[in-house]
């Protein structure tokens, strides 16, 4: 054994995936008596996975020194509930490897230590503990640890915490763990208020959110997988060989029963939100050093979550099969015009602002009533070869790793690894690699032609996590701020598409080509440009909102849209004019203004304007806070954060302004504005910018040009330092000598916030003093107001 797979094989026993067999992990650090509750212990799930999970678990700690009582709570009273449960308890099966006579055994055993209670109100749960105390005292037993599993409605997970806590909480050294499911929260807003509510209950280190996607075996093996064979990934885990990413959840049933629950949520919330983020954060997150450390694991999730680039409405298409509008209409009993707009369909692009992964285009992709059941994800490898005559050679063929989760043409999860890349190593004997092969076909390639792996015993991820739990291992459970990061994530993306009419496709086989999606750059779109508009939806909408309207605003030229297409609009000016100034002086001078209006601008420039003549041009600004430009407040550094970071502009090109001299800020007499000033004098034949880019205060001002100004403002002089009435007071700016000499200058005021300022702009006369706007006009150039249709028609 070479000292290379030595390293990993120590690295893999410490894995506290591997818990639940009896050794003592971090978490579990006494044995004695443990008490588990499933509070919904008769529900659907408790039926299909919970108690089988929490009876092999029983199984596997049989001679342990554990001892166990479990109790299946819910809100019926017992008489009725108690055969209901017994029927779900007797239908747990045994592993393969045991006799029936044990398996009888095991199940008896089982049965006897389980019985139902009614857990409804406090005095229930109360009764419940008294309950506890007196077994573990007739008994002469010490207690390890309480184990709730809330397999509920998220809306009463606050109120039974509470109970919980106020009730059930074990004193003294037994643990407690309270086990959540999704959905926590529907957005970042209200995950963040059930987060703050339970904090009031359950410690974070109580909770465990469960993601059973987490429990997958396959899903499970990415990490693993990736640091058994670091020294082949190594060198193509980057932007160079990575073509593109793929994350699929293919489902074929409809939504027929949860409409209620689904309707409010539909698929990005459902599945793209956790399973398939969880899945990305593990193949594209930096390598922890401690497969174990559950806090290291953390911090490399959200690393990645703080360099993903937002998501916006054109990396999304949404789709939603036909015959659910009916279904709504039937389960929540709604009127025929009723229309709903919740996606059962999504795939979205996503990217991971890093160097290494810089371009790479990773898709998230899940729907209801699609051709098959499945869910993968999919490295796709770039390949270099050219085959000139041996196409079918294995050189030719698509590179790919596939973390094969199950369901789909193959009979079991598997992680496969085209044979044109490498031939992974196999270290864990949990896995196998498999060498015998059914003719099957998976993603483009026969099997023969991948390395495949597969576990040697298949598992429910259920009843995985159940283990892992119980271990108090908490690396695959969703921490809070794993979960808001990922929830940051996705609702501005969630509240961009509110308003989006889903594609209507007809479910199964019928769909053909028609949910195929296409990256075209940073965008997603379907192939297919047709949009089949039920009768339902036609008629709901005045759906021509996409034009740009042209007018006059105060006496200029004046261009309207709604935001998007604004910003769009104004984004292709602004190449317009540099273009025309390239092909003219070979330059392109502009000055940008800082704040948050222009973000959307400075996105849609990096990400959609790549023959933006960048080399050519000169970024310069309007105004500046007196604060160092590293500091969040500067207007330089969100503009470098947005813009110049992503663009490839000569670093000479770039001119903050020089608002720290002599390690202090603004300070007159290190004539910081009379420096700028002679840079651009220097530098723009006549101090004339090709382009100002301007927004307007709620109190009117502009650049940092504020009412009731300084003289000097409105002087000669190009640069001033002038005083803000809100923190930091101290600004540099441009004068109004300087913004009125450009060729171009451009309004851009955008929100319903701006409606009330622009409806008094539209009535009052010139007056700078009081309207600092009022002072721009360009003398010989020209002024364009853009203004969003929320500014303008409130
Ligand atoms: C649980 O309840 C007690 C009061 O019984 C309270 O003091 C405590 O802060 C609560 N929360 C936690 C996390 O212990
Ligand atoms: C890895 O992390 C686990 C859990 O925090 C810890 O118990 C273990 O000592 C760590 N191992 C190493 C080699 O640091
Ligand atoms: C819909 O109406 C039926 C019959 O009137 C009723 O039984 C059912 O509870 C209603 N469902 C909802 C969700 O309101």
């Amino acid at each position: 054994m070479s000292v290379h797979s030595m390293i990993v094989l120590l690295l893999l026993v410490t894995l506290c995936a591997h818990g639940g067999k009896g050794e003592e992990s971090a978490g579990a650090p006494r044995s004695g008596h443990v008490s588990v509750v499933i509070v919904g212990g008769t529900g659907d799930l408790a039926k299909k996975y919970l108690w089988q999970g929490f009876f092999e678990l029983y199984v596997h700690q049989v001679g342990s020194g554990n001892t166990f009582s479990f109790y299946g709570g819910g809100l019926s009273p017992a008489d009725a509930a108690t055969p209901a449960l017994f029927e779900i308890l007797k239908a747990v099966s045994c592993s393969k490897d045991a006799s029936e006579e044990r398996c009888a055994l095991l199940k008896e055993q089982f049965l006897r230590l389980a019985r139902y209670r009614q857990l409804k109100t406090l005095e229930d749960y109360q009764a419940l503990a008294e309950h506890i105390g007196r077994e573990l005292q007739q008994e002469g037993i010490t207690e390890a640890g309480r184990l709730f599993y809330l397999s509920l409605p998220a809306f009463a997970y606050v109120d039974v915490a509470d109970k919980i806590n106020r009730s059930c909480r074990p004193t003294g050294g037994p643990w407690l763990r309270v086990v959540l499911e999704k959905p926590f929260g529907h957005d970042i807003r209200s995950a963040e208020v059930l987060a703050t509510q339970l904090e009031g209950s359950l410690k974070d280190e109580e909770m465990y959110r469960i993601d059973h996607y987490l429990g997958k075996q396959v899903v499970a093996k990415i990490l693993p997988f990736r640091v058994e064979n670091k020294k082949f990934l190594d060198p193509i885990w980057n932007k160079h060989h990575i073509e593109r990413v793929e994350i699929v959840m293919k489902e074929t049933l409809d939504v027929k029963g949860r409409i209620s629950f689904y309707d409010q949520y539909g698929v990005i919330r459902d599945v793209l939100q956790n399973h398939l983020t969880e899945v990305m954060t593990l193949l594209m997150m930096r390598l922890p050093t401690n497969l174990s450390s559950s806090e290291e694991i953390l911090q490399r999730k959200l690393q990645i979550f703080s360099s993903m680039l937002p998501l916006r409405k054109n990396q999304a298409v949404v789709g939603q099969y036909q015959a659910y509008q009916t279904t709504v209409q039937q389960e929540t009993n709604k009127t025929k015009d009723h229309v709903s707009r919740t996606p059962t369909y999504a795939a979205v692009l996503a990217h991971i602002d890093e160097a290494q992964y810089e371009g790479v285009p990773i898709l998230l992709i899940s729907g209801k009533m699609l051709d098959e059941r499945v869910g993968y994800a999919r490295i796709l490898f770039k390949n270099d070869v050219f085959c000139l005559q041996s196409r079918d050679g294995v050189h030719c063929k698509p590179k790919q790793i596939v973390f094969y989760f199950g369901h789909g043409s193959l009979q079991y999860p598997a992680v496969l690894v085209s044979k044109n890349l490498f031939r992974p190593v196999v270290t864990d004997s949990e896995w196998t690699e498999v060498t015998e092969h059914t003719d099957v076909n998976i993603l483009g390639l026969p099997i023969s032609d991948y390395y495949v792996q597969t576990p040697t015993e298949q598992k429910e991820a259920y009843s995985e996590l159940i283990s892992q739990i119980f271990a108090g291992c908490k690396n695959n459970f969703i921490s809070t701020e794993n979960l808001l990061a990922s929830w940051g994530l996705w609702t501005p993306l969630l509240n961009s598409l509110a308003g989006t009419y889903p594609r209507i496709y007809p479910g199964g086989g019928d769909n053909r080509d028609l949910l195929d999606i296409r990256v075209n750059g940073k965008d997603v779109g379907y192939t297919r440009e047709v949009v089949i508009i039920s009768p339902e939806q036609m008629g709901a909408t005045s759906a021509n909102s996409f034009q740009v309207m042209q007018g006059n605003f105060r006496r200029a030229d004046m261009v309207s849209a709604w935001p998007e297409e604004l910003v769009e609009r104004l984004a292709a000016d602004i190449q317009k004019e540099a273009e025309a100034a390239v092909r003219e002086g070979n330059v392109f001078h502009l000055a940008i203004s800082g704040g948050s209006t222009p973000l959307a601008l400075f996105h849609r420039l990096a990400l959609h304007h790549f023959s933006f003549p960048w080399s050519h041009t000169h970024v310069w600004m309007v105004d500046e806070r007196c604060v160092p430009l590293t500091e969040p407040e500067s207007n330089f550094r969100g503009l470098h954060d947005h813009l110049l970071q992503h663009v490839r502009i000569p670093y000479f090109n770039i001119h903050p302004m020089p608002v720290q001299l002599n390690q202090r800020l603004c300070v007159e007499e290190d004539r910081g504005a009379a420096l700028y000033e002679k840079e651009i004098s220097g530098m723009v034949h006549g101090s004339s910018f090709h382009f100002v880019l301007l927004g307007v205060g709620y109190d009117g001002h502009t650049a940092s040009l504020f009412p009731g100004g300084k003289a000097d403002e409105v002087g000669e002089g190009l640069v001033a330092l002038t005083e803000s009435p809100l923190k930091p007071h101290q600004r540099m700016s441009l004068t109004f000598s300087a913004i009125n000499r450009a060729r171009t200058v451009a309004l851009l005021v955008m929100g319903k916030g701006k409606h009330e300022l622009i409806s008094q702009l539209s009535r009052v006369s010139d007056k700078p003093d009081k309207w600092p706007v009022t002072g721009v006009k360009p003398a010989d150039g020209r002024l364009v107001w853009y203004i969003d249709y929320d500014a303008l028609l409130g």
